[in-house]
């Protein structure tokens, strides 16, 4: 493994980057080389979207990528990993706000083409919605890519700690930390969901391909366990160690306790 941070020092799946900014270009570089090559073939971009602080840059440079280098979305077919329960798609904290403001609302994907979670139907549907987002993931084939975050207690989409290799969406509970974590968007923790609905582990390692990207240092800690550790359900991205197909992107303060 190398301990140069050159912009790109790949060694097997990682990737590790100078700073958050370069891993994020490198991260939103392989999603448009993904989308030009299947719009080439005639074939949709199917691709699994995250939400958070960390792909912010990426769905910027995907932008910028779009009004400046002609990358068009019109075969990109997206479903995002999750949203909170319950939640309006209007309400500033949600993620169907989130995915409009920092990628949707900037390019030309065609809106039946854009899924995000629903969190406005009500409890006794939630089953028969879960299992119709998978059955429209599939029905395209499955996801070409995923793109992921990776929560400070390992949590991929809102899969939390306990969360089993072959779940698929579902509405979960969420854990103390990550509702901790999400007071700052929401004002107080008494106004952050208790729920979620999210994609599984199961659906997330059926991707053909998977970008793990992690930023900064408040994820050194946790992304030194899911790549170095144990395998474990108690750090939900642990599991991806057994599956081929994931890239790890990683600046340099994230992989500061990186095992080289
Ligand atoms: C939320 C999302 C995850 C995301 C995580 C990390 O919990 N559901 O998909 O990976 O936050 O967020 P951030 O990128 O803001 O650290």
């Amino acid at each position: 493994m190398s301990n140069n941070f050159n912009t790109h020092s790949k060694v097997n799946n990682l990737t590790l980057c100078t700073d958050a900014e370069q891993a994020s270009i490198y991260a939103a570089n392989q999603i448009a080389e993904l989308i030009r090559e299947h719009q080439k073939q005639g074939k949709p971009a199917v691709l699994g979207l995250a939400t958070g602080k960390t792909p912010t840059t990426v769905y910027k440079e995907l932008i910028r990528l779009h009004q400046n280098e002609s990358l068009s979305f019109h075969n990109v077919v997206s479903f995002n990993l999750d949203e909170y329960y319950p939640i309006g798609p209007k309400d500033l904290q949600s993620y169907t706000y989130f995915m409009r403001h920092y990628l949707f609302n900037h390019i030309d994907c065609k809106p039946q083409n854009i899924h995000i979670p629903h969190a406005d139907c009500s409890p006794d549907r939630i089953e028969h919605y879960c299992k119709d987002y998978e059955d429209k993931i599939a029905s395209f084939g499955g996801l070409d890519l995923q793109l992921l975050g990776i929560g400070r207690n390992g949590h991929i989409g809102f899969n939390e700690p306990g969360s089993s290799f072959d779940s698929t969406t579902r509405l979960v509970d969420l854990h103390s930390l990550t509702r901790k974590d999400a007071e700052k968007n929401f004002g107080t923790i008494e106004n952050v969901p208790h729920q979620a609905i999210s994609v599984g582990i199961h659906t997330i390692i059926q991707a053909k391909r998977i970008l793990l990207l992690a930023l900064g240092k408040e994820k050194s800690e946790i992304i030194s366990k899911a790549l170095n550790g144990e395998i474990s359900t108690e750090v939900p991205a642990s599991l991806l160690q057994t599956i081929p197909q994931v890239e790890y992107i990683l600046d340099r303060d994230a992989a500061a306790f990186i095992d080289r």
